[in-house]
This record gives structure tokens, sequence and C-alpha cells, in this order.
């Protein structure tokens, strides 16, 4: 296998080889955030680094039509065995595989840091209609929560290296669109709360792509079943609050 030019093309493609897991455990998001970034209009929407299809799922169940866009070939395969007929394409925030002002909006879950921003605002600007909207979601974990908090004690115990991710919930968030032809149009926040098992939350620790790829994977995952099966309740399930913070960018 021809390694990776840089460790993050190694975590941007992390994903597929658990798309099944990945796709079981991770959390979704919430209508209400779809409906306040979009509106109640039908709209043409791109999932760009749609994954699984999280997001696809929801926007098709409030009315949208949806292209799906991702690099990975199993990510994709997952989405089309939950949403049959949906139109997948491989293809990245780069160099999307859409018509020039096919769209009126394109949303990014938890993936606009994957991608070269400047590359991939050109882009946007290219396919999203002029009034239409970029959105930029991310789903972060409540810092006071106290499983998420031992879940960050283990990452830094085990794995110091790691600790600025860690502290950062995993995912860098620059929320920006670094193109002048898409305006600030406002930022929202909704609560969610995941409910897993134990063995499910060790999987949904297992897909983060920073501890995926750590040597110290097994340390960290054996401590966060200590934490987790303390914070077991009488269901047998854990509980852990999240946030999905969504900003919406409109084309001039
Ligand atoms: C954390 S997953 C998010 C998937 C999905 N949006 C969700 O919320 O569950 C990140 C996704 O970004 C994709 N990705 C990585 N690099 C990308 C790029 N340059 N352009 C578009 N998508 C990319 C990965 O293949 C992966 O499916």
């Amino acid at each position: 296998m021809t390694p990776p030019a840089h460790p993050d093309d190694r975590q941007a493609t992390s994903f597929g080889a658990v798309a099944d897991d990945y796709d079981r455990v991770r959390p979704g998001y919430p209508a209400e955030v779809v409906r306040w970034a979009l509106g109640a209009r039908p709209l043409q929407t791109v999932d760009l680094g749609a994954g699984t299809g999280a997001l696809t799922r929801v926007l098709l169940a409030e009315g949208h039509s949806v292209v799906a866009v991702d690099p990975d070939e199993q990510m994709l395969a997952r989405l089309r065995a939950r949403s049959p007929g949906v139109t997948a394409l491989v293809g990245t925030g780069e160099a999307l595989p859409l018509p020039d002002a096919s769209a009126d909006a394109v949303l990014v879950a938890q993936a606009w840091h994957w991608m070269d921003p400047g590359a991939a605002s050109a882009e946007l600007v290219r396919v999203v209609r002029p009034g239409g909207a970029a959105v930029l979601l991310w789903t972060t974990r409540d810092p006071d929560d106290p499983l998420t908090a031992a879940v960050r004690q283990a990452v830094v115990r085990h794995a110091p290296d790691l600790a600025a991710r860690a502290q950062a919930d995993g995912s860098p968030r620059p929320a920006r669109v670094p193109d002048a032809r898409f305006r600030p149009d406002g930022t929202t926040r909704a609560d969610t709360t995941a409910v897993l098992s134990v063995a499910d939350l060790l999987t949904l620790v297992g897909t983060w792509s920073y501890v995926a790829l750590s040597p110290a994977r097994d340390a960290v995952l054996a401590e966060v079943a200590q934490a987790a099966r303390a914070a077991v309740g009488a269901d047998g399930t854990v509980r852990l609050s999240q946030h999905v913070e969504v900003h919406r960018f409109r084309r001039s």
C-alpha cells in the first residue's frame, strides 16, 4: 500500500474501514437544525463529505433533493444501502463533480476541516446559486459532561501528543468560508444526547480518527471502558451530551 503523503490524508480516509460501525454509533443531526439552515421550501441540496449519510437522511426526510458527495467509496456504499435511490457521487470538496450553479445549498457536516478551505470555497462559489447557502455543521461534546471528561483524560494520559486534538474535541472547527462571495448569515446550536451501550461507546471512540490511528488506541479504549462501566445506568446505557453547531453563509 502506498503510504499517505501527509498524516491528515491517512486520517481523512480512516473512516471507510469502519463504515458500518461509524454509521451505527455516530450521532445523527436534529431536524430542527436543518429547518433553521434551509427553511421550509424544498431545495436542491448537496451533502458534501456525506460519509454514511447521517445528514442526507435528515435532508431527505425534510423534503429536500440531495446529491451526496464523498471521496470514500466504502462510506458511500453504506449511504446507498440506507438511502436507496439517492444520487451519491465519489468526489471531493476541492473538485465537486457537479455543474455550475446547480445547488441551492451545500451542507458540510463534520467534514469541512478535511478540505483545503481555499479550493473548496472556490468550488462552493461555482456550484451554489446566487442567493443560496453554504452550511457548516459540527457535533461537539459537552465539556461539562463527566463521561466526556473521562474520555478526554484517557486520551491525554495515554497519548499526550493527541491532547490538543482531544481538547479541541477532535475536530478543528474552521467555521469560515474564506471567500467574500459568502457572507456569514447566522449560527445556531442544538443540544442532543447520545444513548449508547458501553460497547457502542467504545466503538464510537474508536471511530474518532485521531484515536483510531493512535498507537495508544487500545490503552485509551481500556480506560474509556473503565469510566463507562462506572457511569452505566440501570438500563445498561451511558449518555453523552452533545451540541450540534451550525454556521450558515449566504452566496451573493
Ligand atoms: C467525520 S466524517 C463525516 C461524515 C458525515 N458528514 C457525518 O456527519 O456523519 C468526514 C467525512 O469527510 C470525508 N472527506 C475527507 N476528505 C474530504 C474531502 N477532501 N472532500 C470531501 N469529503 C472529504 C470523509 O471521507 C468522511 O466521510
